[in-house]
């Protein structure tokens, strides 16, 4: 009996090697940790339950047959993240460069069936050279068969896909069909085809860093949520973002402890608004100003700035942000910042995330680039996102609501449960100016009357009354009270029920 014990942690210890300890030193000089190191950072102490350790390949061509490490190249299992409990897999770069073969991929399925079936997250730690070329045609079935269960899982269970290495060919679909992604930089990538190709077909010379690093991705394409500086960040963020979903689509997020009053007043918001319309000011001091703790998990920090999505918590519950950043191209929509909105509100309303709206709009980006950029089904794709969303919405006008961009922002007519504006709202069809010099273009060239009639318009539409008086608007509220009046919004939302009509899915202009 001893020596079946002894073989077995024989084997063990064998198997926890991965490539050996030539390869983990390899590793370790790129400063990335092994992937059984990333494990134990990202789950709690101890909590680690391994699946299918002794899993090997069964290929037989090109001398595979006398390589067989136990794993095959991804350690998978489960365990908690302070306690809830997550799925995770992570590629072991030292196993034939963390490369995905037939059984590597039954690996990751197994795990990812598991997810779905008992309702968990799942986090795949992204470290491959793609598909075990040795395999062939079983190596693209295996990711197939990975890409079909992230279809399956999306909306069931958070997906969460954390790139620490290279990840190439068709392999960045996976992580790319995920809720996030998250890179390291310098040391992670992700493309469809690597310089050498695009050398060669486009002619263009490109290192890997530009074509797809962790900058590019994070502030040119939006294909990535956010990078980090080194491994043991990005798994520590991966922690704290962990905190703020559900386990699945049938639970409401988790609630934690706070200890910041929900009838906090803050005056300084009384002063938030400049007094000269067109001077910005940074919307990020409002949202840390209303969330407990002043606790902000920002998505997509460093791609169009102009809008903000991220999470904070309400009297402990987990509330999505979604505002206007004055501070960049005066917080207006654009093709960008329509499609990172939409598919973050479209996050939320899957797991039943609550959204907060704070809203200063002067309209749609205006020009060329943008109209033939398509920014009609883009800019569509946020409203549809709203006005589809059932899950508690509360908006907050601080200032602009103009034109379409008005409508859009989760107006009341877009099923809007709570619709404030602050004193300074200014809610119209277009600007002062604009709207003289188009009812009024007879008296264009007379100054004076022009003048006059852009502050009738201004006294007449600058201001939330006449939405208010509508019941457009349901209360104008003081900015200082506003973490108050939000909070007390979702506390009387906490049971809403609302349906969509029967239907097989939608058709999001896509
Ligand atoms: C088998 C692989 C491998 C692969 C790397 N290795 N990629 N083995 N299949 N795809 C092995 C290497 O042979 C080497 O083994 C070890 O992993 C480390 O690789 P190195 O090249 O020494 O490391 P590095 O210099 O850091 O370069 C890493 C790399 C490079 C950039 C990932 O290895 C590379 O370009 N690999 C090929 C990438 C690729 O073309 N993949 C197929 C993409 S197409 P030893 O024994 O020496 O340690 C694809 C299709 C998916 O993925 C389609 C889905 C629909």
């Amino acid at each position: 009996m001893k020596d079946i014990l002894t073989e077995l942690e024989n084997r063990r210890n064998e198997a926890r090697l991965g490539g050996g300890q030539k390869r983990i030193d390899a590793q370790h000089g790129r400063g990335k940790l092994t992937a059984r190191e990333r494990i134990d950072l990202l789950l709690d102490e101890g909590s680690f339950e391994e699946f299918d350790m002794f899993v090997s390949h069964r290929c037989t061509d090109f001398g595979m047959e006398n390589q067989k490490p136990a794993g095959d190249g991804v350690v998978t299992g489960w365990g908690t993240i302070n306690g809830r409990m997550v799925y995770v897999f992570s590629q072991d770069f030292t196993v034939f460069g963390g490369s995905l073969s037939e059984t590597h991929a039954q690996k990751i399925c197994k795990i990812m069936d598991m997810a779905i079936q008992n309702g968990a997250p799942v986090i795949g730690i992204n470290d491959s050279g793609g598909a075990r070329i040795q395999e062939g045609v079983a190596s693209l079935a295996g990711y197939a068969e990975v890409f079909q269960r992230n279809i399956m899982a999306s909306g069931v269970v958070p997906q969460i896909s954390v790139i620490m290495g290279p990840c190439a060919g068709g392999a960045v679909y996976s992580p790319a069909m995920t809720d996030f992604i998250f890179m390291v930089k310098d040391t992670s990538y992700m493309f469809v085809t690597g310089p050498d190709v695009v050398k060669t077909v486009t002619n263009e010379v490109v290192t890997a860093e530009e074509l797809g690093g962790a900058s590019t991705h994070t502030k040119k394409s939006s294909v990535a949520d956010g990078a980090f500086e080194n491994d043991v960040e990005a798994l520590a963020e991966v922690r704290r973002l962990v905190d703020f979903l559900p386990l699945n689509n049938r639970e409401k997020p988790p609630v934690r402890p706070f200890f910041d009053s929900p009838e906090r007043v803050e005056t300084s918001l009384d002063t938030l608004i400049p007094d000269n319309p067109n001077t910005p000011y940074d919307m990020k001091e409002l949202i840390t100003k209303v969330a407990d703790e002043g606790d902000f998990y920002e998505i997509q920090e460093d791609y169009a700035k102009n809008i903000i999505t991220g999470f904070i918590r309400l009297e402990g519950q987990t509330v999505g942000v979604v505002a206007n950043q004055p501070m960049v191209l005066a917080g207006c929509l654009d093709i960008d910042s329509s499609r990172k909105a939409a598919r973050f509100v479209r996050f939320c309303d899957c797991f039943e995330i609550p959204i907060l709206t704070f809203v200063d709009v002067p309209g749609f980006l205006p020009g060329t680039s943008q109209e033939y950029g398509g920014v009609i089904k883009h800019g569509a794709k946020l409203l549809f996102a709203y006005g589809e969303a059932t899950v508690p919405k509360v908006t907050v006008i601080t200032r602009k609501a103009y034109g379409g961009a008005y409508d859009v922002m989760a107006s009341k007519h877009l099923r809007g449960d709570f619709n404030y504006a602050w004193p300074t709202a200014e809610i119209a069809v277009m600007g002062a100016k604009g709207a003289t010099e188009i009812i009024h273009r007879a008296d264009l060239g007379n100054d004076e009357k022009i003048a006059q009639h852009a502050q009738d318009y201004e006294n007449r539409f600058a201001n939330p009354f006449v939405a208010a008086e509508r019941g457009f608007i349901d209360e104008v509220i003081m900015p200082q009270s506003t973490r108050r009046r939000v909070s007390r919004a979702f506390a009387s939302l906490r049971n809403k029920k609302l349906k969509n009509p029967w239907k097989k899915h939608d058709n999001i202009p896509l």
